[in-house]
């Protein structure tokens, strides 16, 4: 199984963000937090901003939307250049619609859930995304711990997963991430790590990209 590794610069140093993404270039996919102060109680990257660090990201970026509107909002996001837009299911009135949307504008889409959210609930949209987001922290803040309570839905998402016989979405992890939980999360069944402290409080980011990998493949 491919293993992915996504930074999230949430909690990197913002004052010189380019050269934060710069040392994170050996990863998959750059994890991009949006939150609106209004679906989580933290406030990130406003429209422009996301625009200008996807312009300088040297990977792509995959866009976790946690704001209270993606129906309306989420396209915006696929207009900055993101290469994958994730929307929370909790936040949507129709999801069906807003992956359709997404997907006429060209980008992979996700679809996240909140710890307190089952997978039951979104099971009906796997086949129409690309990536299903489990949340192993509550979304809004780095520096959490994992929520090892939530493998179990990790398990379940993986065993409808590998029932697919074509193309089988992504799934990701995001929260709490580290050397330790991480075999965790992939003896579970996950694929895609988000890992935010992590990385960035690692001294050599790249060097903790690499073990994130070998962690995660070997799952020991
Ligand atoms: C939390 C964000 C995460 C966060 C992860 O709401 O969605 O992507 O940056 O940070 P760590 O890895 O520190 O838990
Ligand atoms: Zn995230």
């Amino acid at each position: 199984m491919a293993i992915r590794i996504c930074p999230s610069i949430l909690n990197a140093d913002h004052s010189r963000l380019k050269e934060e993404i710069d040392r994170v270039s050996s990863a998959d996919l750059l994890h991009l937090d949006v939150m609106d102060n209004i679906f989580v109680p933290n406030q990130t990257f406003s429209l422009e901003e996301c625009r200008r660090i996807i312009a300088d990201s040297p990977i792509p970026v995959d866009s976790h939307l946690m704001i209270a509107n993606p129906d309306n909002d989420a396209v915006l996001y696929a207009e900055t250049g993101s290469s994958s837009v994730t929307f929370h299911f909790e936040a949507s009135e129709n999801p069906a619609s807003t992956i359709a949307n997404l997907k006429s504008n060209g980008v992979r889409v996700g679809l996240a859930i909140k710890p307190k959210t089952s997978f039951e609930t979104v099971a009906h949209l796997l086949s129409e995304i690309d990536m299903l987001l489990v949340m192993t922290v509550e979304p809004g803040f780095g520096g959490q711990s994992f929520m090892v309570d939530q493998m179990s839905k990790v398990e379940e998402a993986r065993d409808a997963i590998s029932k697919f016989s074509g193309k089988a979405p992504w799934l990701q992890v995001d929260g709490g991430i580290s050397l330790e939980t991480i075999v965790i999360a992939a003896q579970a069944g996950a694929d895609t790590f988000v890992a935010g402290s992590a990385i960035y409080k690692a001294q050599s980011p790249s060097e903790m990209i690499s073990q994130l990998r070998l962690a995660a493949a070997l799952k020991l």
